[in-house]
């Protein structure tokens, strides 16, 4: 503190002869030493401003190198403000070969046809992103001929002057090195320790497909599956592009960049949809997307788009689900209930009265609580007026070795549709990337009109009703694993037999004729 020595010394120079004078000097030393601590003190905030300034230009700097790959690319021309909103929606279908819906009609443009129609459409660019990419793989030499077909065109985009842009979890597909593509490599083990499940076409930003369908040849030949081509709907392709933007942005990327560039900003969501003319007729669609770490501002997650849908119903809710199973931690030792979706539904039944359809898979894979859980929502019905839970499951007159046969991923309700990308069970929606679509009547809409509703509910209603379902029926239990039996799954004990001091329960469930037994458990008496 020099300025304090200083003013220490003028006071002792003041001569005893003149107060008012040394008065004056302290006076003026003082105003001096005032002066100079202003100045510096000035100089002082200066220097931490411009410290500050500096860092923050510092971090800033980081930040934006650090997001710069996120910030999307030149939307070419289609902008929020004029993107078409007057589109035309088909549904398609993947029906095998070997399934015929006996007595109905209903049936849908095939998925292959569609997919080439949508690639007949493109102009610049076909941006694609798919969990799987085996369209030339098969053990069947004679089922994979709808998956070649459809490589070889994507293989002559290049020679048509347009650019195939794919995101892909799989890092070393053969196939993808032949395709002639550009293809970005998403490290989703790093990111979020889950898979890329998302699964849609975009096409010139213009028209889009989205659905259960991968790139795999199963979906073109063995698999039930369902989507829909969206064409002449910039707006709302707009929005799945962005989502694919994310993704292209995260090649190689092993964390997860702090902000997201303005040009992945959703465009539409569960409470700002957008106001499209579909076929025709008004309607309301927005694009979800998911984990939540993938979900930059404005975009609903398909959990909030799902909770959405099963709220805004009144009379029905019909799913059609590969695995329903609210859990978590399926593939460790620690499962957790999880409640996100169960709830909601136990909600509509119960305290809205609204009618629940579940249409689940029955595979090789499903897990053995799965039909437990869908007891126990059906049995909250019991004794109670109006309330209904149906399910079904399909697959089970099927070899089981083939996956089962319905790949469906979607909710049709008497106001909206959800379709997706992800099956409903918790590790999904928390690790997965996936998709979806939503797309609602409006209010004041006549019920009879709305053909995209409409339709779906006919799809979901010809399958629910068909020789490939068994219901669920009290005393006759499921087994859609044969491989995995456990004690959970068995309800009725048939047979006690005494071993030394304990007791052991054995039961046995029959499926196709051939009987599993397993012990269930022990006690001494
Ligand atoms: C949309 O607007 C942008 C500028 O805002 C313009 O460059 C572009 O040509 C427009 N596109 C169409 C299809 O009108
Ligand atoms: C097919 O099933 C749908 C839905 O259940 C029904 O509306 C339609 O009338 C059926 N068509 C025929 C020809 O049976
Ligand atoms: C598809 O498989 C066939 C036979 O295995 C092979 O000859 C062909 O090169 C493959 N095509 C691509 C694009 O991988
Ligand atoms: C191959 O597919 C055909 C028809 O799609 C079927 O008849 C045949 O049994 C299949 N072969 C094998 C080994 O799965
Ligand atoms: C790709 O890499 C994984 C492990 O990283 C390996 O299991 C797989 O066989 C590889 N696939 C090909 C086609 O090289
Ligand atoms: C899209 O719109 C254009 C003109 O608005 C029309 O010529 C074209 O047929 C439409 N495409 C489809 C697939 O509906
Ligand atoms: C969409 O239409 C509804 C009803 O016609 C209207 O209330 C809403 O403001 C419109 N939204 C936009 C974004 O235009
Ligand atoms: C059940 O539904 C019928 C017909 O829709 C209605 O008349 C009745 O009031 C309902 N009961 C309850 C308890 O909601
Ligand atoms: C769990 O394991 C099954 C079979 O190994 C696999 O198909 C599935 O993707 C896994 N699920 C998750 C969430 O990792
Ligand atoms: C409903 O459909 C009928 C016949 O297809 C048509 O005449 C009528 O205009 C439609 N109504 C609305 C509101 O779109
Ligand atoms: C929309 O119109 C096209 C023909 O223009 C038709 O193929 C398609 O099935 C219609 N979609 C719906 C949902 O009605
Ligand atoms: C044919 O349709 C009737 C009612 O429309 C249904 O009860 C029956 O199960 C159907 N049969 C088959 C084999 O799908």
């Amino acid at each position: 503190m020099p300025e304090s020595v200083e003013v220490l010394i003028s006071v002792v120079r003041v001569p005893p002869s003149s107060i008012i004078t040394a008065v004056q000097q302290q006076d003026y030393s003082a105003s001096v030493w005032l002066r100079r601590r202003d100045k510096l003190e000035h100089s002082q905030q200066k220097c931490i401003v411009i410290f500050a300034l500096v860092c923050c230009f510092a971090v800033l700097v980081a930040l934006i190198f650090s997001a710069v790959d996120i910030w999307g690319e030149d939307e070419d021309g289609i902008t929020e403000e004029n993107c078409s909103k007057d589109c035309r929606v088909v549904l398609v279908e993947n029906i095998p070969e070997d399934i015929s819906f006996l007595n109905n009609s209903t049936s849908h443009l095939p998925l292959s046809i569609g997919l080439y129609n949508l690639l007949n459409q493109a102009i610049r660019v076909v941006e694609i992103v798919s969990p799987q990419w085996l369209l030339n793989s098969s053990d069947n030499e004679s089922s994979f001929q709808p998956g070649r077909a459809l490589l070889s065109s994507l293989q002559g985009l290049k020679a048509r002057g347009i650019q195939l842009k794919i995101s892909s979890g799989i890092a070393n597909s053969t196939e993808l090195s032949k395709l002639n593509a550009e293809v970005h490599y998403i490290n989703m083990a790093a990111l979020t320790k889950g898979n890329l499940h998302s699964s849609f076409w975009v096409v010139d930003r213009k028209h889009f497909y989205i659905g259960s369908a991968s790139m795999d040849w199963r979906s073109l030949a063995t698999r039930k599956e369902l989507g829909v081509l969206v064409y002449n709907c910039s707006c709302l392709a707009l929005d799945l592009h962005k989502v694919f933007s994310l993704y292209w942005g995260l090649q190689y990327k092993d964390f997860i960049p702090s902000f997201w560039s303005k040009r992945l900003f959703a465009v539409s969501n569960r409470d700002t949809p957008l106001n499209l003319t579909i076929n025709g007729t008004k309607a309301l669609a927005y694009v979800s997307s998911s984990p939540d770490v993938f979900i930059p501002k404005h975009r609903s997650s398909d959990l909030e788009a799902i909770a959405r849908v099963i709220q805004d119903a009144n009379h029905f809710i019909y799913i059609s689900i590969t695995d329903y199973l609210p859990l978590m931690g399926r593939n460790t030792s620690r499962l957790e209930y999880w409640s996100r979706i169960d709830s909601l539904i136990r909600e509509a039944l119960i305290l809205r009265n609204v009618r629940v359809r579940l249409l689940i898979s029955c595979s090789e894979k499903t897990h053995p609580l799965t039909f437990n859980f869908v007891w126990s929502l059906r049995s909250l019905c019991m004794e109670q007026a109006n309330c209904s839970l149906e399910a079904v499951s399909s697959g089970g007159q099927r070899d089981v070795s083939l996956e089962g046969i319905n790949h469906n991923r979607f909710m049709v309700t008497d106001r909206a549709i959800y379709l997706g990308n992800l099956d409903w069970e918790g590790e999904e929606f928390t690790f997965n990337a996936g998709a979806g679509l939503v797309i609602s009547k409006l209010e004041d809409i006549d019920d009879r009109n709305f053909t995209v509703v409409e339709q779906l509910q006919a799809a979901f209603e010809r399958d629910w009703f068909s020789q490939y379902t068994i219901p669920l029926q009290a005393n006759k239990f499921l087994v859609c694993n044969k491989h995995q039996i456990k004690p959970m799954v068995l309800l009725k004990p048939t047979a006690c037999e005494q071993t030394g001091g304990t007791s052991a329960y054995v039961a046995t469930v029959a499926t196709s004729g051939i009987q599993y037994s397993a012990r269930t458990g022990y006690h001494t008496p």
